[in-house]
């Protein structure tokens, strides 16, 4: 089970022991949003953040494109291990997703909640991440939209039925209460932000972060979906 790091939620004035701190308590990889306050209103980091991060740990870096024609942008962020694109920001995702594997990165797509995930059947072979968004994508701490299980289950038996190689993955209210009902639905690749990196005043950030990420694994192992 892949527990993905989303440094959204992250102290950017510590980004560097926020990042150290979720690789100790083994996250599998660190998750980057590129927000472009236009496909969203918010705005978020950049491609030197990509870069930098492999300064200060040894974890697959992910670039998660929330924003317009990321086409344009795709070859920027060639130094990500996994670049992940929206698929409505797409008019050929097929060629996008040429474009990605062109940089040497691994392919991602994500789904939001009110989009249906059965038209990328055809792309499935083809992609290492199939992304179900569980809020609006923008900003950390939506509530989670439980409507992205019927898709996970939907995203696992096609996997099995035809052998398909890519991860399940789910990003947006990733935390102890919904790790548990995701696994059991079949996602196997956790995005979280808030339930990695939100520490209370007064508590030890790097040892609380680092227990987040225990937790979420445990939670996901205890209810993988056997088969
Ligand atoms: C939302 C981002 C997520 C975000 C999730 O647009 O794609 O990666 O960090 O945040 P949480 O885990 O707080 O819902
Ligand atoms: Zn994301």
């Amino acid at each position: 089970m892949h527990i993905s790091a989303s440094i959204l939620a992250a102290d950017t004035m510590d980004l560097g022991g926020a990042v150290r701190a979720a690789e100790a308590g083994g996250a599998h990889s660190i998750h980057v949003d590129v927000m472009d306050g236009h496909y969203v209103a918010n705005l978020a980091f950049g491609p030197k953040v990509v870069v930098d991060l492999r300064r200060v740990t040894n974890l697959p870096v992910h670039a998660h494109l929330e924003v317009d024609n990321p086409d344009r942008c795709i070859d920027l962020y060639g130094a990500a291990d996994l670049i992940i694109v929206q698929e409505d920001t797409c008019p050929d995702l097929a060629a996008t997703v040429a474009r990605i594997r062109a940089t040497g990165a691994g392919a991602g797509v994500a789904v939001n909640p009110d989009r249906p995930v059965e038209p990328l059947l055809p792309l499935l072979e083809r992609i290492d991440l199939l992304l179900l968004m569980a809020v609006w994508p923008g900003f950390g701490g939506q509530p989670f939209d439980s409507s992205v299980l019927t898709k996970a289950g939907w995203a696992w038996e096609q996997r099995r039925a035809r052998g398909f190689a890519y991860a399940i993955g789910l990003d947006g209210g990733v935390g102890p209460s919904t790790v548990g009902p995701a696994a059991h639905a079949g996602v196997d690749f956790f995005i979280s932000g808030t339930g990695v990196f939100a520490v209370d005043p007064g508590m030890a950030p790097a040892a609380t972060i680092a227990a987040n990420v225990v937790r979420l694994q445990d939670l996901a192992t205890l209810h993988r979906r056997p088969g």
